[in-house]
């Protein structure tokens, strides 16, 4: 019997979201909904988790989940490895676009532009301020390669381990972090029967507009 997910659905009932509700720029909405979201999911999620997707020199989109590590005027900042799929990608294309989705509090946002690697003095200070074993694991793990085996991936650890047990542990020159400066942000409440509010702010001429989606 395949599962059934036809008739899995939901009414959302929470809250709206109107144009008098809504700031005019959009990164105090964000920051409003982020704490919103971090303060109340109950169970606690990752309020900070998101989807990206990338596009590749092909044109093919990948998604993957990553955990956003800051905000500000100056864009959305996640970390990983430059020589993963990921890295490859926005090397490519430097065109992304993140998704968060807060079930608890039926939102979601969607966020997109370009994306360039953050100051080095920047990825410095974040990867510093990693636990040891989060650093040793970046240089460990050739993110995104084929491994023969979890045996491998433990070998590799081993080795780093071994590299670094008298030094501190380095930032490696493959690994830093992003920053996707944002173009377009879309808020969306979701409310009863479909008729959801969709809140969309983008950037002209360094100013942002804003106008409502038919849900
Ligand atoms: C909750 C969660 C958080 C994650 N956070 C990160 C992250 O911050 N950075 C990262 O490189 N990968 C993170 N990952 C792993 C990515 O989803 C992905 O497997 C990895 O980045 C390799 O993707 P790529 O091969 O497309 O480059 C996370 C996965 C999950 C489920």
């Amino acid at each position: 019997m395949p599962l059934s997910l036809a008739n899995m659905r939901r009414q959302y009932t929470l809250d709206g979201l109107t144009e008098a509700q809504a700031p005019d720029n959009p990164l105090t909405l964000f920051e409003r909904w982020m704490q919103q979201a971090r303060d109340s999911e109950s169970p606690p999620i990752e309020a900070n988790s998101m989807h990206l997707a990338t596009v590749d020199a092909a044109g093919r989109p990948h998604c993957r989940v990553l955990l956003l590590k800051g905000f500000d005027q100056d864009g959305f900042v996640f970390f990983g490895n430059y020589d993963s799929a990921k890295g490859l990608d926005l090397a490519a294309n430097p065109w992304a676009a993140m998704t968060f989705f807060w079930p608890g509090l039926e939102r979601q946002v969607r966020i997109e532009g370009p994306v360039h690697r953050l100051d080095r003095a920047l990825s410095d200070a974040y990867f510093e301020s990693r636990p040891l074993a989060s650093r040793l694991g970046a240089w460990a793990s050739p993110q995104s390669r084929a491994l023969t085996d979890r045996a491998a991936l433990e070998a590799l650890l081993v080795q780093a381990r071994q590299r670094f047990a008298e030094q501190p542990v380095p930032r490696p020159e493959h690994w830093g972090g992003y920053c996707l400066r944002p173009e377009r942000l879309e808020f969306w409440q979701g409310r009863a029967d479909r008729l959801h509010d969709r809140l969309d702010y983008r950037l002209h001429d360094a100013a942002w507009q804003r106008s409502r989606l038919a849900p």
